[in-house]
């Protein structure tokens, strides 16, 4: 394992996030036994506005019974168990973190949802996958992490059936100046590899893609953030998962925002 790894896993592991779940779940007058999806969607979408932007990103592409999905870097399997229960299509799911993997195959099978959603301990730069196995490879949030960006498409173009659709909500630099630390992300500059607008698109031609849509989604988020960032923290919520010091990490990514030091695309891209 190599040590960038290990950062990662250390930066999102915060020991004990089912048991906080459990609890929240319990207070919140449901079975933690038998979670009701829409009550977990307020602490399991792990990125940038939660289950409004996966929604928005489902409607950007198809998806149908029988379709195979795969989530790169899936977290504690939200969006997975989203788009499985919304859709009928499978879902499976890679993350770096173990703790995450752990708590995500708890809740998918507490949901009914391990038909159609499997989820296992993974990395996106090594996907051990046969060619062309998935119609839409799916990441949200992730790519932040990647430094090698070149090698963690060519592996994505691979899976992908010819056709196949990529979508990805990410963040690039921006005109603003350099990020200021912290962001849910990171706390400096080792765990951030962010790329610019131009680069983005260069490299998705360049291994392979056709851009079918790459959306300026800040301001979208902006609002929901800002909305999310006035109120008290709620019980339900992804601090849960990601520790006490949610807010501070919340207020980095949006002054980022703000600042223009960051952008945050929607990006849909058919493998040509
Ligand atoms: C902000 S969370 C997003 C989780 C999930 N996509 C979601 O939206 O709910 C970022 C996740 O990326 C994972 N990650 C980072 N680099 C990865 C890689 N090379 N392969 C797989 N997962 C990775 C981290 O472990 C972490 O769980």
């Amino acid at each position: 394992m190599t040590e960038r790894t290990e950062a990662i896993q250390a930066h999102w592991t915060r020991a004990g996030v089912l048991g906080r779940i459990e609890a929240a779940l319990a207070a919140a007058g449901h079975d933690p036994q038998c979670p009701p999806l829409a009550a977990l969607s307020a602490i399991d979408h792990l990125h940038t506005g939660g289950l409004a932007t996966t929604k928005d990103q489902a409607a950007g592409i198809t998806l149908t019974a029988g379709m195979r999905v795969l989530d790169i870097g899936c977290g504690i399997g939200g969006p997975a168990r989203h788009l499985a229960s919304t859709f009928g299509c499978r879902v499976d799911g890679i993350d770096l973190t173990p703790e995450f993997i752990a708590v995500g195959q708890e809740l998918t099978e507490r949901a009914g949802l391990t038909a159609r959603v499997v989820l296992r301990d993974g990395d996106g730069l090594a996907l051990d996958y046969p060619d062309q196995a998935f119609d839409v490879v799916w990441c949200q949030n992730v790519t932040m992490h990647i430094a090698d960006k070149d090698r963690f498409l060519a592996g994505v173009r691979r899976v992908l059936k010819p056709g196949g659709v990529f979508t990805s909500t990410e963040f690039s630099s921006g005109p603003g100046g350099e990020i200021v630390f912290p962001v849910q992300w990171a706390y400096d500059g080792r765990l951030s590899f962010l790329d610019s607008e131009a680069q983005m698109r260069e490299r998705l031609v360049a291994n392979g893609f056709e851009i079918v849509e790459m959306s300026n989604y800040s301001d979208v988020v902006r609002g929901r953030m800002r909305a999310a960032a006035s109120a008290a923290m709620p019980a339900m919520s992804n601090h849960l998962v990601y520790g006490d010091d949610t807010p501070e990490r919340q207020r980095g990514t949006l002054q980022n925002l703000d600042e223009r030091r960051i952008i945050y695309w929607m990006i849909v891209a058919e493998r040509a």
